[in-house]
């Protein structure tokens, strides 16, 4: 980083990016270095809320993708949805007074999105929201609200896929404020995937070498939504369906800290014990990356692995009933299948039939949506400047 550019951490009429949480970290990554890339003196800071603090689920993501330290660590924590969306807001409100920017860039769904988004706006400072207008119609999700209210506060709004652009149309967002970007999570798998690391160094690592190298291959799962794994009894049912699942085909499973919780709090632990299971630590991105790439299938409730495991043409088994990334479905690799035993099982009897590489890689999910972000921030600024 150049000292007179990149002048991370301070001067007024830059960006604030803010991070909170793991899937921030993927997204934050390429945007931070295509705007030190195509911007070098424009001030930035980066705000980190610490919604994520566990080495597992923070640290070890800015060590592998490079991410700049944070110049502002708020430390929130973990807490109820409204103890921690108003301890971010109230510790990001000094961060931002002290920062001055043009903008504010926050990306995803999370609490510390719509949190730090909430306080920009009510300064007047202006709102970029990376990921904008996904929508899974499922008010119930804590994510789902995320979305909506932060799309509502946002100046600019750069979107993934072309159904986010009929999402924000409806709820009445001006048109010229909303960009078809494409997807800065993939600029980071694209970035990575020379480096990422193989499912049977994951298994040797963790004391298990050879799982998931016979003929039957692998599997991969991922459980961290609560209304798949707050309560006892849907937990158990997806625990012993995935376990049937494992006596053909080994699972890799790597355990969110809310999963872990649960799982020992209801003790769920030996239903694993008894078959081809493989639970690990919440895994890096590169071990995560290798996992998905390897694997003959995913069953995940996340977004972003439904958004991974297309790009990379692995099968994708969708384990709630909705998705807000419905081009996953429509061209990419991915099954929503509820929790129903039944409906997984045969998605994933199918999705061993048809293999990989049955979806397509959606428009602009190229490597190059971090780039297109930048040049339509700088434009937006100086048209600004030209304006004031
Ligand atoms: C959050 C996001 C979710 C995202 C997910 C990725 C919201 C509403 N949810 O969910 O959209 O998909 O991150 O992981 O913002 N915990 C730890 N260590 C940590 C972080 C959390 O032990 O570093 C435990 C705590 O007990 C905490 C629980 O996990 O209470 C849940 O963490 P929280 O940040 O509230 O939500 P996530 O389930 O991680």
């Amino acid at each position: 980083m150049s000292d007179s550019m990149q002048q991370s951490g301070g001067g007024g009429g830059g960006i604030v990016c803010v991070v909170g949480a793991r899937p921030n970290f993927m997204k934050i990554a390429p945007l931070m270095s295509a705007f030190a890339r195509m911007a070098p003196r424009l001030p930035m800071t980066l705000v980190h809320t610490g919604q994520h603090y566990d080495n597992a689920m923070n640290c070890q993501f800015f060590e592998e993708l490079g991410i700049p330290r944070p110049d502002v660590d708020l430390e929130v924590g973990s807490g109820t949805h409204a103890v921690q969306t108003a301890e971010v807001m109230r510790r990001f409100e000094p961060a931002l007074d002290a920062a001055a920017p043009r903008a504010v860039l926050v990306v995803g769904d999370v609490n510390s999105t719509l949190a730090c988004a909430l306080v920009a706006a009510k300064k007047g400072t202006p709102v970029i929201h990376v990921e904008a207008g996904l929508r899974s119609g499922d008010r119930t999700t804590p994510e789902e609200i995320n979305r909506i209210l932060t799309d509502q506060l946002s100046d600019l709004l750069f979107t993934t896929e072309e159904s986010a652009r009929a999402n924000l149309l409806r709820e009445g967002v001006d048109a010229h404020r909303i960009h078809f970007a494409g997807n800065v999570m993939i600029d980071t798998l694209r970035a990575n995937l020379a480096r990422a690391v193989p499912a049977a160094h994951t298994a040797e690592r963790h004391g298990r070498p050879g799982f998931g190298s016979g003929p039957a291959g692998y599997a991969v799962l991922t459980l961290h939504r609560p209304s798949n794994v707050d309560r006892p009894d849907v937990l158990r049912t997806l625990i012993e369906t995935c376990a049937r699942l494992a006596e053909r085909t080994p699972i890799f499973f790597p355990v969110h800290p809310r999963t872990r919780m649960m799982i020992e709090s209801a003790g769920l632990a030996e239903i694993m014990m008894r078959t081809s299971f493989l639970p690990l630590p919440p895994q890096g991105y590169l071990e995560m990356l290798g996992l998905m790439e390897g694997a003959r299938v995913v069953l995940t409730d996340s977004g972003g692995v439904q958004e991974e495991t297309t790009a990379l043409g692995t099968p994708c088994i969708t384990l709630r009933d909705s998705t807000e990334r419905p081009i996953t479905v429509t061209e990419g690799t991915n099954t929503i299948a509820g929790r129903d035993p039944r409906s997984i099982f045969s998605a994933f009897d199918r999705a061993l039939a048809t293999g990989r590489d049955a979806g397509r890689v959606p428009r602009y999910w190229d490597g190059h949506a971090s780039d297109r972000i930048v040049a339509a921030v700088l434009a937006w600024m100086e048209t600004r400047k030209a304006a004031a």
